[in-house]
């Protein structure tokens, strides 16, 4: 079994009295999608602003890439390869899709932007990941439909190099044709050999997708098992008791305390 590319361990965070995360251990690997799952409120979100350095912790390590690694801010997840796409503070809605791909991190000078190769890039990633229902890069985003403002997002995230990408709910809102479509490419972003971890309430999409599946229960990481072992049933019962025969807390009863 390969070295995780990402490996947390012991985070906790709270948010003033409200302790959120509970010695969570958490890894990812290169190569592989892992599901994050869990009710409303148990934590999923928390635990990936803490990866990105939106949210600092009270404590834990990190590892990356096998060596210690220190997240103090989102430019050092950054600067690690990590990247977050949210589901609703993905995109600006006035800019084209190269515009909102480059945002922040334009190419050429002050003065002088290099549109041809900032447009060629958005162009290259658009079609190593197989994306064809964009018509011109240079549509503004208000007139992309929701799977495709996702696709652009997803695409904006592996432009920069790269190495893990978190994606919050990326099909909360889409149809099936659309959620299809991102499925797919969450896939090829594994199959790019990006570590990738896909939070998600749909569990055929889980089933789907993702080579191992993580559980959070009341903000703790109560299993982490392939997703081949386990069945729809028991992967509902950790997300909603904890525990599932073998598989979770052994007593699920005192997280709640
Ligand atoms: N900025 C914050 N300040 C205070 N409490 C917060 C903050 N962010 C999250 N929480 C609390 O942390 C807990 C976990 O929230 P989080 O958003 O991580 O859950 P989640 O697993 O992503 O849920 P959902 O499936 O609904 O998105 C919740 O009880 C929430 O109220
Ligand atoms: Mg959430």
């Amino acid at each position: 079994m390969s070295e995780p590319i990402l490996d947390i361990q012991g985070l906790n965070k709270s948010f003033g009295p409200v302790h959120v995360l509970h010695d969570v251990d958490f890894a990812v690997r290169a190569g592989e999608v892992t599901a994050l799952v869990g009710d409303n409120g148990a934590g999923k979100s928390t635990l990936v602003k803490c990866i990105a350095g939106i949210h600092g912790s009270d404590s834990g390590t990190v590892r990356f890439n096998g060596a210690d690694a220190h997240i103090h801010g989102p430019r050092d997840a950054a600067a690690l390869g990590i990247e977050v796409v949210y589901q609703d503070l993905a995109l600006a809605d006035n800019l084209d899709i190269v515009q909102n791909m480059f945002l922040g991190r334009e190419r050429g000078s002050k003065w002088l932007l290099d549109e041809a190769s900032m447009e060629q890039a958005a162009r290259e990633t658009l079609a190593s990941l197989s994306v064809r229902t964009v018509k011109s890069v240079r549509t503004p985003v208000s007139a992309l439909s929701g799977g495709q403002r996702q696709t652009v997002a997803i695409a904006k995230s592996v432009l920069w190099d790269s190495k893990v990408v978190l994606l919050d709910e990326p099909t909360a809102a889409l149809g099936v044709a659309q959620t299809r479509q991102v499925l797919d490419l969450v896939r090829r972003l594994a199959e790019k050999g990006l570590g990738v971890v896909l939070i998600s309430h749909n569990m055929a999409d889980v089933f789907e997708v993702a080579d191992r599946i993580a559980v959070l229960y009341l903000g703790r990481l109560v299993a982490e098992v392939h997703t081949k072992d386990v069945t729809h049933g028991q992967v509902v019962e950790l997300i909603t008791a904890g525990r599932s025969g073998d598989l979770g807390l052994a007593r699920p009863e005192a997280a709640v305390l």
